[in-house]
């Protein structure tokens, strides 16, 4: 099928040429986000790809099918981007990739983790100047502390499992679909209030939603114990940046460590290191010591790169023989 691959990246075009063996599927890739301005670029194609900061609401979505697309398939887990009802009008179907490596996004939570707590942005800095002083380098045990893991699906078991079974962390969860497989390993399923007092360390992994947005605002701020580590791989909608923010102001937050923000639609991905940064917002989270901030790459490992354009293409060809796709990859309002 002819497939416009928005968004493309040189390792989008390295993984989906790899796999796209026959070839399958005519690729044609556009570097331009998807857009109401850049939706005109896919005419006459019946499938339409995209990423994560995409935009695919009701007006795209109605261009893109006024120009004959039938199929969006998302190189991603998450559709929060994706006007699904609308989709649904169009009679759009809308694919995504379930899974794909969770072991990377649950690493790289790990690694944000032990970086803020060990320091290792200021040590890698510190010892290239040949300043092997470590003061403001003094880190915390992991082990038998308190870690609260929002949203215990695909990646954050995983997370729960690498701090159960490696660190000996005493794992809380809160999800509204508890895993009973964490559950025998001994973590332990609270309400949110519980999580919040009593984790020294809090990791986000649910999906952003009308209900979990800004879920992290001033209010659970203000309920968690002084000093907290908060940790966001999930989507950046889910934390109010600002409560964020006055909460390491106030040292109430210790530290946060976060793969994505809320605006990141204007940033993530490009080469800005020309630019001014207009985003004041983000430009004073960079000023924290204590923050970490990686551009949306938990995802981004070999594996997972693999995984995405195999089964993206395997969808689009199970939609192009059948007109219709497994049930665990298409997404309905
Ligand atoms: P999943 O669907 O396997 O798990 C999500 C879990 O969140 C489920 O157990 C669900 O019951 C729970 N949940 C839903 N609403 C909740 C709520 N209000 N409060 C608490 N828990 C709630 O998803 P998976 O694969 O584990 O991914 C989690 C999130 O990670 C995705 O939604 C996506 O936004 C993000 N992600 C980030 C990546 C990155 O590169 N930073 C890459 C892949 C996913």
């Amino acid at each position: 099928m002819k497939v416009a691959v928005f968004g493309a990246k040189s390792y989008d075009r390295e993984f989906f040429d790899k796999w796209n063996r026959t070839p399958q599927h005519e690729l044609v890739y556009f570097e331009s986000h998807l857009t109401l301005s850049t939706a005109s670029l896919a005419v006459d194609y019946p499938v339409v790809c995209v990423f994560v900061n995409d935009i695919l609401d009701a007006p795209v979505l109605r261009k893109l099918a006024s120009q004959g697309t039938k199929l969006i398939a998302l190189r991603c887990a998450g559709y929060n981007n994706v006007d699904l009802k609308a989709a649904e009008e169009l009679g759009l179907t809308v694919v995504r990739v379930p899974a794909y490596s969770p072991h990377a996004v649950a690493e790289h939570t790990v690694g944000l983790m032990l970086t803020l707590s060990r320091k290792y942005h200021r040590a890698y800095n510190r010892v290239r100047e040949g300043n092997f002083s470590l003061e403001g380098l003094l880190g915390f045990d992991f082990h038998c502390k308190t870690v609260g893991v929002v949203g215990t699906g695909k990646i954050g078991a995983i997370v729960a499992k690498i701090l159960n079974n490696g660190f000996e962390c005493n794992v809380l969860a809160y999800d509204k679909h508890p895993n009973a497989e964490l559950k025998e390993l001994g973590i332990r399923y609270v309400d949110l209030n519980t999580l919040y007092a009593q984790s020294d360390v809090i990791t986000l992994h649910c999906p952003l939603t009308p209900e979990t947005a800004h879920l992290i605002n001033a209010t659970a701020v203000e309920k968690m114990k002084k000093g907290v580590m908060l940790i966001n791989t999930s989507r950046g909608g889910i934390v109010d940046t600002q409560a964020v923010i006055e909460g390491l102001k106030s040292g109430h937050i210790g530290s946060v460590g976060l793969d994505v923000y809320e605006e990141e639609g204007d940033l993530f991905f490009e080469d800005l290191s020309s630019h001014v940064i207009q985003d004041d917002t983000f430009t004073r989270l960079l000023t924290f010591p204590n923050v970490i901030i990686t551009g949306h790459q938990a995802f981004f490992t070999q594996e997972a790169l693999d995984s995405i354009a195999e089964t993206t293409l395997s969808n689009i060809t199970s939609f192009e023989q059948h007109r219709t796709c497994d049930d665990k990859v298409v997404v309905t309002a």
